[in-house]
């Protein structure tokens, strides 16, 4: 494993295993990894001979300097987790700082319509700029033929998704379980700025997750199709009465265009609810000094396993 942190060095190691005909993996993280990332790594090693892990905070996708200040950095644990790897650590860690990536304050952004409308979008104005901007810089940087995110950002994956398609990147994005502790809590580096207290309320938003779960579950053993409002009461009514807890957001919305659900679409028009194949669940709160959020996909049986799978 490598340290690189120039434009200049990463894109020589790249072209050196492509030289010898090697598939390029690329993991962006911001660093502070913890076993969501690592599982990003692994399912990059299956699909790459290469693996590039990019390690950076990206300035351009933070709406408070706070959060941004506040930003846990390890860069030295960073790389031992993924030396511990094994076989499977990454052949090369790129850790520019932000002169690197950003010599000049940037005239050219990329902004995806329609998809950061909502969630994350709306609460955090300019993120996602940030987001595809970097990413696209990203692919460019290090011109990996595939690039791991994980689902927990579930917005943002679907974000990088539509740049790769619309800007024709030749890059294939794929998109990874999230990862949960044994009682729920889905890993984020931000975790480690609760406390003991904040930690025990976070576990609020998978539990409400799993309430609307069991929704869908009800209606489909009664042979009724999801009824998105009656899922979207049921997260809310379980995040909202959660001590220590406040709420940003409660979305129930189409994957893959991330709107609500249209009942002209996919239901009998007044005939009962909505039917829906798969219906996005997304939270977001506020627990002590963070922001969490967290989702599932109801009707992805896997995804509604591996949430089940945890309990508190
Ligand atoms: O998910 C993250 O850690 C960041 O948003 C990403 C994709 C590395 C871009 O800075």
């Amino acid at each position: 494993m490598r340290r690189v942190t120039t434009i200049a060095e990463v894109r020589a190691a790249v072209a050196a295993a492509r030289a010898d005909g090697q598939r390029v993996g690329l993991v962006p993280t911001m660093g502070a990894l913890h076993e969501g990332h690592l599982a990003l790594v692994r399912e990059a090693a299956i699909h790459a001979d290469v693996v590039v892990v990019s390690v950076f905070v990206n300035p351009t996708q933070f709406d408070r300097a706070d959060d941004l200040a506040a930003y846990p950095r390890d860069l030295d644990g960073d790389e031992a987790q993924l030396a511990a790897l094994g076989d499977l650590a990454p052949a090369i860690v790129f850790a520019p700082d932000t002169g690197e990536v950003y010599p000049r304050e940037p005239l050219t952004t990329v902004t995806v319509a329609g998809l950061t409308e909502r969630l994350c979008g709306a609460s955090r104005p300019g993120h996602f700029d940030g987001v595809a901007t970097v990413c696209t810089k990203l692919f460019s940087i290090v011109q990996p033929d595939l690039a791991v995110f994980g689902r927990k950002d579930f917005q943002q994956l679907q974000v990088i998704r539509r740049v790769v398609a619309d800007l024709d990147l030749p890059v294939e994005v794929i998109g990874a379980p999230t990862i949960r502790e044994p009682d729920g809590l889905a890993m984020s580096s931000r975790n480690r700025r609760l406390s003991t207290d904040d930690r025990a309320s976070a576990l609020a938003l998978s539990r409400a997750l799993r309430a609307g779960v069991a929704v869908r579950r009800r209606a489909a053993a009664g042979g009724h199709p999801i009824d998105p409002v009656r899922v979207r009461e049921e997260v809310a009514g379980t995040l909202g009465a959660a001590p220590g807890v406040t709420v940003d957001y409660v979305e129930v919305l189409d994957p893959e265009t991330l709107t609500p659900p249209d009942a002209s679409s996919r239901g009998q028009a007044g005939d009962g609810p909505p039917e829906a194949d798969q219906l996005l669940v997304a939270v977001a709160a506020h627990v002590g000094p963070v922001r969490l959020i967290d989702n599932v996909v109801l009707g992805d049986t896997e995804d509604e396993e591996r949430l089940l799978a945890a309990t508190s």
